[in-house]
């Protein structure tokens, strides 16, 4: 005993000499953590990898804040420092630049993006061109002449750049301090003066990015699989979440499957978006314009659908992760063909879908419909039907109606995926004509700026909820339209239009709530205690996120919609979260979904007055089939993982140059080396050293 803990004294006193010389204070002169940095991950799908990564140990390379085009050849061939890390304004962070760059990664150790703080002028968009290309109902089975947009592309800024590999990290940045310290360090130590070589210490970055899964999904699912049996260590997980559904009249949620006598109609939008970075998809124009006019029309319709119930049942669908390859609604689609849903594919009768409604050039709306299925006539008058249901709605409101009045296919949307199944009848509410009015798609900007969501000036963050903005307006007259639409579409009758109005308060509050602050007395008051650390202070992330876990997103948008379409049920808190009306009742959970919401707190109070809302509002599975079914080659169903990573994290610090860190490593090195051989000789001399006497020293060895 006493002569091991001699030795590990030695050992530590020997080491801690040693270490004392060899540290160098060159080496990391200043050295600056990053704070608010979002990194670009891996995705993964059949046959590809997109995203970035760094070693496993990080990269490192020296700054060089890229001042022009032009100056990307002092990264790829002229300087003398290789490799660099680029530092973009994001003027700069376009597609010709990056490929160069991506051409060039041998000398390049990444990339850091600073994000502005207000939207460019131009249009960006780093999605593609034809978003869900091939998974949409546009294959060449169905018509040749319309697949790949060959009639009109979508998205035609899209860069594309989303959907590229890069072998090098690429971090975005905020326009912050922390930027600062980087530019005053590339001023100080590496910009080249009239031509002149900067000399060393040199100011470098270094970003850790490093993923666990490569090449495809069927790749890293298999590695799942093979490692989960040794240790369960995961490298990826498929893309997924819950969507959201509820109807207006109560479906016994527990018998799946089953054929009804009553048809449904179904209006649809969805709620995820993505941006080059990771959970920085702020989906303003592209999913919240659209879902935010469902959820209004919804609660609009709450009243008539109670009070003079139309023949069909409307059912409200919410459908996660269709930026992936229309990932909600094509698991929905199967649920209902494998009778594993509440409501047969049979008993569909046709699909209204709320795309982007944001951006109303002279308050039109534009009827999108599928030529395809309309070359058969009992679908194409259904479609007129429901095109005149509509124009019917818009009557008296400030917004028109209209077809593109050209024939194209269907833009980008979910009831492609319901198309793909069978030839029903709908319609797809979009702003655009053609092209998408958004410039921003799927971009970082797609914000509430970009939106025009503005508030007068000093309002504090309670007044400016309240404050209805003119986005907000325009918003409701078309969440009106699709409420009046749906009510004439189910069956019900005319005269109740007059009734049925969105409710502008409401449309503010959920915008201000989705884009500007989640963390507010609105959304506070409608979900449960447990939900409250959720909320934040900043716009909510729309990006979909792995399968395992409900995103705050969905949690929100389900609590909205129960306290919008639901009612207030007078039961107990522990009956309200055990789904049940007393204790003796067990069938209300097959009809009505049951949640505990925390309410506000009474005027002198602060205690807040909890609540039990019952309303027909579910989840479902937003996981795409493909992982069901094992088939991770699918050409049918999304594919799409993220990869596994430990650790996100960039830092700034001065080198030393290559030769002077060289010579460190060789003293260092040989230090290591030294200190070996002294440990050994004192070690095994120890008896002599500290002489103990009790045991014979070669007794441990
Ligand atoms: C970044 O975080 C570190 C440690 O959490 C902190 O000391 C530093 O002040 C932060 N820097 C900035 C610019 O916020
Ligand atoms: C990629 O780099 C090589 C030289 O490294 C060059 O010859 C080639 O033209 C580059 N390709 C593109 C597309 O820039
Ligand atoms: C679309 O495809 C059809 C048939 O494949 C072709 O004849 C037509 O020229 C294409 N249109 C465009 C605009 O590319
Ligand atoms: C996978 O993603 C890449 C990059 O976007 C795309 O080119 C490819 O077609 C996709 N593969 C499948 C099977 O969808
Ligand atoms: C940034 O720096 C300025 C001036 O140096 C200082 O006033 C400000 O508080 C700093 N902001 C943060 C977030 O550190
Ligand atoms: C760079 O060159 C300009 C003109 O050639 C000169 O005025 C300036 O002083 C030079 N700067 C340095 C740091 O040498
Ligand atoms: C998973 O298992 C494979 C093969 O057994 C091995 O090569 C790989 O390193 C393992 N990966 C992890 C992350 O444990
Ligand atoms: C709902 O369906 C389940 C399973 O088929 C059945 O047990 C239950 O009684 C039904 N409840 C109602 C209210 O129809
Ligand atoms: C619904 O009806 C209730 C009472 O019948 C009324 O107070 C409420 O304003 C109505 N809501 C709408 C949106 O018409
Ligand atoms: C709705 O149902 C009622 C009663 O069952 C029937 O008289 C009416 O014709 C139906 N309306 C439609 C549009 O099917
Ligand atoms: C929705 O929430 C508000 C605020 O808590 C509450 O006053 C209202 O009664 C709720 N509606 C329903 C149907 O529970
Ligand atoms: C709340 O306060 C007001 C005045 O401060 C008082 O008139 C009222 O009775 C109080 N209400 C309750 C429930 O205590």
């Amino acid at each position: 005993m006493d002569l091991l803990s001699n030795k590990w004294i030695v050992n530590l006193l020997v080491c801690c000499l040693f270490i004392g010389v060899g540290c160098n204070s060159v080496e990391k002169k200043i050295y600056v953590h990053l704070n608010y940095t979002v990194p670009c991950v891996r995705l993964l799908n059949a046959t590809h990898q997109i995203g970035c990564q760094s070693h496993l140990s990080g990269n490192v390379g020296v700054l060089h804040v890229l001042e022009s085009e032009e100056n990307v050849d002092w990264v790829l061939r002229s300087g003398p420092n290789p490799p660099y890390l680029v530092i973009l304004e994001s003027p700069l962070f376009t597609r010709s630049i990056m490929m160069k760059l991506k051409n060039g990664s041998s000398r390049v150790a990444g990339v850091a993006v600073v994000a502005p703080s207000a939207n460019p002028l131009e249009g960006v968009s780093p999605h593609t061109t034809c978003p869900n290309e091939n998974t949409g109902v546009y294959t060449e089975n169905y018509d040749p002449s319309l697949a790949h947009c060959n009639v009109t592309v979508w998205n035609p800024l899209g860069s594309g750049l989303s959907y590229e590999q890069f072998d090098f990290p690429i971090f975005s940045l905020k326009d912050d301090n922390d930027t600062q310290v980087i530019r005053q360090c590339y001023m100080d130590h590496n910009r080249a003066v009239n031509g002149s070589t900067p000399q060393y210490p040199l100011c470098a970055m270094q970003l850790y990015s490093h993923m666990s899964a490569v090449t495809d999904t069927a790749t890293c699912m298999r590695r799942n699989d093979i490692n989960f049996s040794i240790s369960p260590e995961m490298v990826c997980d498929p893309l997924g979440d819950y969507n959201v559904w509820a109807s207006t009249r109560p479906i016994n949620n527990t018998a799946k499957g089953h054929k009804m006598w009553e048809s449904v109609v179904i209006a649809a939008a969805r709620l995820d978006s993505r941006s080059f970075f990771f959970e920085v998809a702020p989906g303003a124009e592209s999913g919240v314009s659209g879902f935010v006019t469902l959820l209004a029309a919804a609660h609009a319709l709450r009243n008539a659908t109670q009070e003079a119930p139309p023949n069909r049942t409307i059912l409200y669908t919410f459908f996660q992760g269709e930026t992936f390859d229309y990932i909600g609604s094509s698991r929905m689609v199967y649920d209902m063909q494998n009778n594993n849903f509440a409501v047969d594919l049979d008993n569909v009768h046709s699909v209204l879908e709320i795309g982007q409604v944001g951006l109303r050039a002279d308050s039109r709306l534009w009827l999108h419909s599928d030529p395809v299925s309309r070359k058969n006539d009992s679908v194409n008058a259904e479609v007129r039907k429901l095109i005149e249901s509509l124009q019917t709605a818009a009557k008296g409101l400030n917004v028109s109606v209209n077809e593109p009045g050209f024939s194209q296919p269907l833009p980008p949307s979910s009831f492609q995926r319901f198309l793909r199944a069978r030839p029903i009848p709908g319609v797809v509410i979009e702003d655009h004509q053609s092209a998408f009015t958004n410039r921003f798609y799927e971009s970082m900007y797609d914000n509430a700026e970009y939106l025009n969501i503005s508030y007068p000036p000093n309002l504090t963050p309670e007044e400016q909820l309240v404050f209805v903005t003119d986005t907000a307006k325009a918003l409701t007259e078309v969440a009106t339209v699709v409420a009046r639409a749906l009510y004439i579409q189910a069956g019900g009758a005319e005269s109740q239009l007059e009734g049925i109005n969105a409710d502008p308060q409401i449309v503010t509050r959920m915008l201000y709530g989705f884009l500007i602050r989640s963390n507010n007395s609105w959304f506070q008051q409608r979900i449960p205690p447990d939900f409250m650390s959720h909320l934040t202070d900043r716009p909510t992330n729309f990006y979909v996120g792995v399968a395992q876990q409900r995103s705050e997103l969905t949690h929100l948008v389900q609590y909205l919609l129960a306290n919008l379409t639901g009612s207030t049920a007078n039961i107990s808190q522990d009956n309200c979260q055990n789904q049940r009306e007393d204790e003796k009742d067990k069938e209300s959970k097959h009809m009505y979904s049951y949640v505990w919401v925390q309410g506000a707190a009474p005027p002198n109070s602060t205690k807040r007055e909890g609540f039990c809302v019952r309303s027909t509002v579910r989840l479902s599975k937003a996981l795409s089939p493909a992982f069901d079914l094992r088939d991770y080659t699918s050409k049918n169903y999304s594919t799409w993982t993220e990869s596994r990573w430990k650790s996100i994290k960039g830092r700034i610090f001065l080198v030393a140059s290559h030769d002077l860190e060289m010579l460190t490593l060789g003293v260092g090195v040989a230090v290591l080396l030294a200190s070996l051989l002294l440990t050994y000789i004192m070690s095994s001399k120890a008896d002599i050293l500290f002489s103990s006497g009790r045991e014979p020293a070669n007794a441990t060895y």
